[in-house]
């Protein structure tokens, strides 16, 4: 058998490109591998130096950046990574192995230097990286406390909410186990506890449970939490809860409450007023009925030129003024019984221009009708509606000063079953401060004797006892729009009228 010697094989058989140096950095030999790959296969590279080879240099490298240098200090291999340009222009990684080759005295005499491409391998590696912290950046930077600890307690992780929430710097706490500093007696058992079982959300999940944590400062904290275990080739690693602080919830819902118990407090005291004062206004109304119609008999007994007319007739519109309150305080403490009829919006309305019509503050004022031809048919007290259609139109007298418009526009929705009544203005408009209260029961900006703050909220309840809305649409200086919507009559067998 013909005797193999592998000795002088090994040198070209190596699967990377190498090559074998002497101490001087001159090149010595070079495998095939190392003429193929970097295309020296017809060049002379023997004698020349490997800075010379490797980096078209004519310095050598520097000592930091030498693997060679190391090597021949310490009698030991070495490494460096480089990162070099291919010829597509894409990065090449390159490990480049360097290993010393001992003589017989026990001193370097050569050195093999191996080049290993690691591209792939290092590309993984920068992308697994940038993945990793792309996720840490997300943990950081979540809103909600995240802390992560291991299977024993102690904790690995904890964000910056975390931090803040518990009160701990991530060196004091990372380290420490959650059972002892983070949770009340018991809690951290609780919460594994829920872990495993499968009725939480399963096994090994959490869903939403509400519990107390300690902070640094001995501070009890109520929380929302939901966990998880993190598991690995399918054993548990890890825990994760994600808190989030219920002291703010905590604190609305309690100001909340307080307020609903001060509106009730305020809807009870003016639940009693508004009875006392439906009943003074009951008992005025016939008073003030007959003090109408004397002061009307004794003005048409009187001659034109009498100096008395003038006292008897502001008797008479101040005396109109004190019925229309008593009427309002009527409907609003809902003195008044509600009939049920039918009609068509567009008549009402009308009604209540003929009421009007001599009315002194709608002198200066053009009306304009652009009326839906379609049947606005309503179920519900025309009078009453008369009222809301009344106080609405006053209030746009009133906000007009001078000459102005007052539009009043009607249409109605078949398929959504709505009627629309729309009442534009081209007053002073409502200031943003007075928007929120003009619904509310006596506020009026109007001077004393001119308002009691009751026409809109009787509108608005009339209007929503008719099963209907009243908004402000618009308003600014140049006008003011309210919408009211009134529920279309339906017949029995569901058909819109
Ligand atoms: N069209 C409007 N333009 C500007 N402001 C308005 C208009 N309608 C109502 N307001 C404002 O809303 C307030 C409340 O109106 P509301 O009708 O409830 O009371 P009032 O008119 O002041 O008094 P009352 O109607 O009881 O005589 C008014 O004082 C006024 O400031
Ligand atoms: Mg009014």
């Amino acid at each position: 058998m013909e005797k193999f010697d592998w000795q002088d094989n090994l040198f070209e058989s190596l699967s990377f490109p190498t090559l074998i140096l002497t101490p001087d950095m001159t090149i010595f030999a070079a495998n095939r591998r190392f003429l193929t790959k970097y295309s020296y296969i017809d060049k002379k590279i023997i004698g020349r130096k490997c800075y010379q080879i490797l980096y078209q240099s004519e310095e050598p490298c520097q000592e930091s950046s030498c693997p060679i240098k190391h090597v021949l200090a310490n009698k030991e291999g070495t490494y460096v990574l480089t990162k070099t340009t291919g010829p597509d222009g894409a990065e090449v990684y390159e490990d480049r192995v360097c290993s010393p080759i001992l003589n017989s005295n026990g001193e370097v005499g050569y050195i093999m230097a191996s080049f290993r491409d690691v591209t792939k391998t290092k590309l993984l590696e920068i992308e697994s990286q940038k993945t990793s912290e792309f996720l840490e950046n997300i943990i950081a930077s979540s809103a909600s406390a995240i802390l992560v600890a291991d299977m024993k307690g102690v904790i690995l992780r904890m964000n910056k909410s975390a931090r803040k929430l518990f009160g701990y710097t991530d060196r004091v706490a990372v380290g420490t186990s959650i059972a002892e500093y983070l949770y009340t007696p018991g809690g951290a058992k609780s919460v594994m506890k829920k872990l495993r079982s499968t009725d939480y959300g399963g096994v090994g999940k959490l869903y939403t449970t509400e519990m107390t944590i300690i902070t640094s400062s001995g501070e009890e904290i109520p929380v929302e939490m939901t966990a998880s275990i993190i598991y690995q080739d399918g054993k548990e690693v890890a825990t994760m809860g994600i808190y989030n602080d219920l002291r703010p919830k905590i604190e609305t819902e309690k100001k909340l409450k307080e307020a609903e118990r001060i509106k009730l407090e305020q809807s009870n005291k003016m639940a009693s007023l508004g009875q006392l004062a439906a009943g003074v206004a009951h008992e005025i109304n016939n008073p003030l009925s007959g003090i109408l119609i004397d002061a009307s008999l004794i003005l048409e007994e009187l001659d034109e030129d009498n100096p008395i007319r003038k006292d008897i007739q502001n008797i008479i519109i101040d005396t109109h003024r004190c019925k229309d309150i008593v009427k309002n305080l009527l409907a609003y403490s809902r003195q008044t019984e509600m009939k049920r009829e039918l009609f068509n919006i567009n008549d009402v309305i009308e009604q209540t221009f003929d009421l009007l019509a001599h009315h002194a503050l709608l002198q200066n004022i053009t009306i304009n009708k652009e009326f839906s031809s379609s049947m606005l048919m309503c179920e519900g007290d025309k009078n009453q509606l008369v009222q809301v259609f009344t106080n609405i139109i006053i209030n746009a007298a009133h906000a007009i000063t001078g000459k102005g418009d007052i539009t009043i526009c009607t249409s109605r929705d078949k398929p959504k079953g709505k009627i629309y009544i729309e009442f534009s203005d081209t007053g002073c408009g409502i200031p943003e401060v007075a928007l929120p209260k003009i619904f509310d029961h006596f506020f009026t900006t109007k001077e004393e004797g001119k308002g009691t703050g009751l026409g809109l909220g009787t509108v608005q309840s009339i209007i929503e006892k008719h099963g209907g809305k009243i908004k402000v649409k618009e308003t600014s200086p140049e006008g003011t729009t309210f919408l009211i919507e009134l529920p279309l009559f339906k017949v029995a067998d569901d058909t819109l009228f």
